[in-house]
């Protein structure tokens, strides 16, 4: 069905491969139409309760936008392009369906900022993360400036995107780019078993703590409504309150007993 990209699901779990390993896995326009296609499925098949986004092969993740897809651009066209990519990457970090980003190599450029736009992180120990566009005059242009200073800190952001300095594993985890470094071996294994206790929660409820953290990382008062992230809380916490989900996970804690969430 895609010539870029695999999906799977296993368990509620949607596992999607960037698989373009010959190429590192770069972002070219068919991985990003096939990509949105990918989550579109995510936001609307019932069958997928969470998803991970990986990288084919040993060696990368995503080694960044498809280099050679910008020779010959225009002002306007580059920022379609850029435009693009933020719109595709907003629709992953807007996904009221958790997905996790498994980076099992090089995150550079674009694909830093796809394993950003993801809800968290895991990396196995030989990945590599940086946002190398100064090498070749360029910023970020899907996000990266904004996703990785509320990831990393001012201090630090800065110095990343200004030294293209390469971060492994461990640094990674250090700066809070990733939440857990793994074996190669285990990265998949370890993502999917912590989206497994995510599928045991409420789903409604997961997806209005996506949507309240969300606001409380974005200043842009076109993607928060005009809403404080304060006001936004109080209004998912009443729409949890009217929720099935929230009546079986009260009457079970008080019956003793695990809930069963039917994501209503
Ligand atoms: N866009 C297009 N092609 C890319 C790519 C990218 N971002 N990153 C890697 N590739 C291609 C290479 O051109 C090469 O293709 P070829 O075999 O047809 O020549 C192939 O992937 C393997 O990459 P190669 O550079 O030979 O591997 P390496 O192990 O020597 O180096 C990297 C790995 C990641 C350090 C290096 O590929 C690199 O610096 N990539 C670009 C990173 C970058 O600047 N990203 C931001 C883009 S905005």
């Amino acid at each position: 069905m895609y010539q870029t990209i695999l999906t799977s699901i296993e368990n509620g779990i949607c596992i999607i491969t960037i698989n373009r390993p010959d190429k590192l896995n770069a972002l070219n326009a068919t991985v990003f139409t096939e990509l949105d296609k990918a989550i579109d499925e995510v936001y609307h098949n019932p069958e997928i309760k969470t998803a991970i986004i990986t990288g084919a092969g040993q060696k990368a993740f995503v080694a960044g936008a498809d280099i050679t897809e910008f020779g010959g651009l225009d002002k306007e066209q580059a920022m379609a392009l850029a435009k693009r990519g933020q719109d595709v990457f907003f629709k992953i970090e807007n996904s009221k369906k958790p997905i996790v980003a498994a980076v099992n190599g090089f995150a550079l450029g674009g694909g830093c900022e796809l394993a950003m736009a993801c809800h968290f992180r895991l990396c196995s120990e030989n990945a590599k993360f940086g946002q190398p566009e100064v090498n070749l005059g360029l910023i970020p242009g899907y996000g990266g400036t904004q996703r990785l200073t509320q990831l990393v800190g001012k201090g630090k952001s800065m110095e990343l995107q200004m030294t293209a300095h390469l971060a492994d594993a461990q640094e990674a985890l250090q700066m809070g780019l990733v939440n857990h470094v793994t074996t190669s071996e285990s990265l998949l294994d370890r993502t999917k078993e912590i989206l497994g206790i995510i599928q045991t929660k409420a789903p409604v409820a997961i997806g209005k703590i996506i949507e309240c953290v969300n606001v409380a990382v974005v200043s842009d008062s076109a993607y928060t409504n005009g809403k404080s992230g304060f006001d936004k809380e109080v209004e998912a916490f009443g729409d949890c309150f009217i929720t099935e989900d929230m009546k079986e996970g009260t009457t079970a804690f008080l019956e003793k007993r695990k809930a069963d969430f039917k994501g209503r």
